[in-house]
């Protein structure tokens, strides 16, 4: 389990109520920018606990199907849709990582927010996303990615040392050779590293000031400590680029099924 309930609340304390990635509710609505989700059927992939799903249900009118692997977060994000009153709108299901449990062109659209970086075989993900879309669907996601160069960029290796998650991280030239072999056709990506930049100092200046003693209610010393140091290396990252908030577009050619 890479996201129990402590965790949780950790991540929540510094992005928000329902929020497992940083942006809030703008950063959400910027990723489908130009798309009318209104009745349309969206697929959120690594959903975590429904703040993502939340604001799309009612900022744009989509209806939600929103998977994630863990038993914990999805029972939280069932909690915050129940809160919300949108379980017409929303429907959380946990799945098993692999195979999307959907049929073909199932979806107008298919949404995930820093989640597919979790998902080490990039080919076979975008196999499915691309068949769970109805022709015409579109894509349209956000990841953390690995800047040009990563590999010797000091300050992304220090927080693969130091991060404490499971990820297998594409660079943007690689994930849209991915979408392309698997058909997908517009395919974009836009570099969010020069907007989070500044957002990450604040948010490690917050988890070690004002939050500091909230943190410390659901987490203990050590833990705090640890995760100090994986932010400050996120925040090091992130600014010289080696790890880069990434925006992805693509598109299912019309007439093909
Ligand atoms: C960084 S969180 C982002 C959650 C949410 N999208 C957000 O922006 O708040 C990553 C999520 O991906 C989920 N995840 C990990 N592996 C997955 C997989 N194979 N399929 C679907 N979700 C997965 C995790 O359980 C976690 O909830």
């Amino acid at each position: 389990m890479q996201y129990p309930k402590e965790f949780i609340e950790r991540l929540h304390l510094v992005w928000g109520t329902g929020f497992l990635s940083p942006g809030g509710p703008e950063e959400v609505l910027r990723i489908v920018e130009g798309l009318d989700l209104k009745g349309a059927r969206v697929l959120d992939i690594g959903c975590g606990t429904a703040g993502p799903a939340v604001t799309l249900a009612r900022e744009t009118g989509a209806r939600m199907l929103c998977v994630d692997v863990e038993d914990v977060v999805v029972a939280r994000a069932r909690r915050l849709v129940a809160a919300e009153g949108l379980e017409e709108q929303i429907e959380i299901r946990r799945i098993a990582p692999g195979l999307l449990p959907f049929d073909d062109d199932a979806f107008d659209v298919v949404f995930s927010k820093d989640s597919m970086l979790h998902i080490p075989d990039k080919g076979a993900l975008f196999a499915e996303v691309f068949r769970v879309l109805r022709p015409g669907g579109t894509f349209a996601a956000s990841d953390w990615l690995a800047g040009v160069g990563a590999d010797d960029n000091p300050a992304f290796r220090r927080y693969l040392e130091v991060g404490h998650l499971d990820f297998e991280m594409a660079t943007a030239a690689q994930t849209e050779a991915a979408m392309r072999a698997a058909g997908f056709e517009q395919v974009s990506s836009t570099n969010r590293a020069g907007w989070y930049r500044d957002l990450a100092s604040r948010e490690v200046d917050a988890i070690e000031g004002p939050l500091r003693d909230e943190i410390l209610r659901v987490s203990d010393p050590v833990t705090y400590e640890t995760w100090l140091a994986a932010r400050r290396a996120l925040r090091d990252a992130v600014k010289t680029e080696g790890l880069c908030p990434t925006h992805l577009r693509g598109i299912k050619p019309a007439g093909q099924a």
